[in-house]
């Protein structure tokens, strides 16, 4: 088994780019089923999802539009419990069908707090495509993502656009942190 070290913590390989790549096409294949007839605007949450959007965008074969928002919420392995927008929406969401792509779904606050704006711009409907998703840490349940890439345990993992402190985003596997 691959191992890894960062910042100090030692981190082993457990998803291959090959099961990657699997999950993001089931994910795809669930959007192009529900968006046919429909012209999605993507609205790509930076930096973490940077990786899965190009990835699933390159699947998605429905006339949509992309566009890019950055937040953050996390420091280290904890969460810091309040969401700054650190580059706003560029383009209007008022009247669009808004897939949010996100990187992990966690206690859900980021995608609780980002579904509540879209809201409030008057997006027509609002669906979160989460790379990985922790049901054990979710916190705000209407953060629960509609398209899902994988349900994982609470454990903290690095690499396919996940950092830890800002580094691992370039990995093309994903590390789980060794007990
Ligand atoms: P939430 O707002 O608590 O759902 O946290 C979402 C954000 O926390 C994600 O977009 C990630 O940036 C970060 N995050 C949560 N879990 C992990 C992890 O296991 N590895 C790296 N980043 C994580
Ligand atoms: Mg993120």
């Amino acid at each position: 088994m691959r191992t890894i070290e960062e910042q100090g913590h030692v981190f082993e390989e457990w998803l291959t780019p090959e099961q990657i790549a699997a999950d993001v096409q089931q994910v795809a294949n669930s959007i192009n089923a529900d968006y046919k007839d429909k012209e999605p605007l993507f609205v790509v949450v930076l930096n973490g999802a940077f990786i899965f959007a190009a990835d699933l965008l390159k699947k998605v074969n429905v006339h949509c539009e992309v566009t890019f928002i950055r937040v953050s919420s996390y420091w280290g392995m904890a969460s810091t419990g309040k969401l700054e927008f650190l580059v706003p929406l560029q383009q209007s969401v008022r009247g669009r069908d808004v897939i949010i792509v996100e990187d992990i779904v966690d206690s859900g606050l980021t995608i609780h707090q980002l579904k509540a704006h879209m809201r409030a711009e008057q997006a027509a409907s609002v669906t979160t495509a989460a790379m990985f998703f922790k049901p054990e840490k979710l916190e705000f349940k209407d953060a629960q993502p509609d398209y899902i890439g994988r349900r994982i345990t609470s454990e903290f993992i690095i690499g396919y656009g996940l950092d830890l402190d800002g580094f691992a985003r370039n990995l093309d596997a994903v590390y789980k942190v060794k007990q």
